[in-house]
């Protein structure tokens, strides 16, 4: 290709990271995929607001068709969020030919397996390295880097709201709704942040971690999940007191082939090194029966470090369409087995 077109939906917290990875990173992407990369439409929906990056007015619209059916696109990044409605945006831009990457969990966790289908269906890619755990490479090295091995466990911390809340409120002595607005300024909340809160983002990671890892199909019902709404300063305070540091943590195992996953604010002896891993910051432990224990850290939330995994993934994508190969997603060919033997 002379160029690769990119129509992105969402100018927010991720949106505005990713267009300013790819205007300053111009050089680093063209050495990687060999052309150009352009933003030729931006879909938002307030074209009034006030926003940090300036782009041409006729690439901003407020009309998901200006970007669904412009011709001229060839990938779709979609950091807008929603479920059902983005579902079928994504399932539009696919039958149009049209790669997507998302970093939507909320809709990779309910709709993962059908949009992985129809894009194998259409020769186009999904990538969505973004939806779990930001900034970290995660989802690439269970499919790529330790794919020879058979993962037995999975657990840590994907969820960077609660986990600066907890930082916070151990640290400074933080009301609860004061460092949850500070996590929403930062842009690391949900636009609701319930999801964060009560743990339901955590779950929709872990679900997608556990079917990648272990692929198996892992459903949101298969998660328990209990949040961080009513955790107190003073629960904090005693566990401080006695020698504990509370995390949300994540949890996948599979024994033969039972799978248990869940969520849920735990109590990590100081001297844990998750116990270590402060405000946005996440971390995974990854146990592998031939590799043993790996453990991947970095930031789980917030504008650059989830763009760089956004474009990390049209790097992907666009490898992909330079060879020729397209629908060779990374995931792709275990999300294949997975549905395979959901229909088995
Ligand atoms: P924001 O709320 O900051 O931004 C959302 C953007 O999408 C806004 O520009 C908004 O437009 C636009 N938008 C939302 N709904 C519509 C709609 N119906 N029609 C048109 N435009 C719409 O969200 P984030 O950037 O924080 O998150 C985006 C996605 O990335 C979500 O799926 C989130 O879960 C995921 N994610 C977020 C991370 C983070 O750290 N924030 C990390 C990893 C994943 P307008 O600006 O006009 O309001
Ligand atoms: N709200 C999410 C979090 C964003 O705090 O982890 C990153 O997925």
């Amino acid at each position: 290709a002379k160029e690769v077109r990119i129509g992105l939906l969402g100018l927010g917290t991720v949106g505005t990271g990713v267009v300013s990875i790819i205007s300053r990173h111009q050089e680093e992407l063209r050495h990687q995929v060999g052309c150009p990369v352009t933003i030729k439409k931006v879909l938002v929906r307030n074209l009034d607001k006030k926003r940090d990056i300036e782009l041409d007015d006729s690439v901003v619209t407020d009309q998901i068709e200006d970007v669904l059916f412009d011709q001229d696109i060839d990938v779709i990044i979609e950091v807008m969020g929603g479920v059902e409605t983005t579902k079928e945006h994504l399932l539009t831009a696919l039958r149009n030919g049209k790669h997507v990457v998302t970093a939507n969990k909320d809709l990779m966790a309910i709709y993962g397996a059908e949009l992985l289908k129809v894009a194998a269906e259409h020769n186009c890619d999904v990538y969505y390295e973004a939806s779990v755990a930001g900034g970290i490479p995660i989802l690439r090295s269970l499919s790529d880097g330790l794919s020879a091995d058979r993962i037995t466990k999975m657990m840590g911390i994907v969820n960077g709201t609660t986990n600066y809340i907890l930082t916070k409120m151990t640290q400074n002595g933080s009301s609860y709704e004061e460092v949850l607005t500070q996590a929403q300024e930062l842009g690391f909340a949900e636009s609701d942040p319930t999801a964060d809160v009560e743990g339901l983002d955590a779950a929709r990671k872990m679900a997608i971690l556990a079917t990648l890892g272990f692929s198996m199909n892992v459903s949101l019902d298969d998660v328990t999940v209990k949040g961080i709404s009513s955790v107190t300063k003073t629960d904090l305070d005693y566990c401080d007191q006695l020698g504990y540091t509370m995390k949300l943590i994540g949890l996948a195992k599979r024994d033969e082939g039972r799978v248990e996953v869940s969520v849920e604010p735990t109590l990590l002896p100081k001297d844990h090194p998750l116990a270590s891993v402060h405000n946005e910051y996440n971390a995974v432990y990854v146990y592998g029966e031939a590799v043993g224990e790996t453990m991947f850290y970095g930031p789980g939330a917030g504008s650059l470090p989830t763009a760089t995994a956004v474009v990390s993934d049209l790097v992907s994508v666009m490898k992909n369409m330079r060879l020729g190969v397209c629908g060779r997603a990374v995931q792709e060919p275990l999300h294949q087995r997975v549905m395979k033997q959901a229909n088995e």
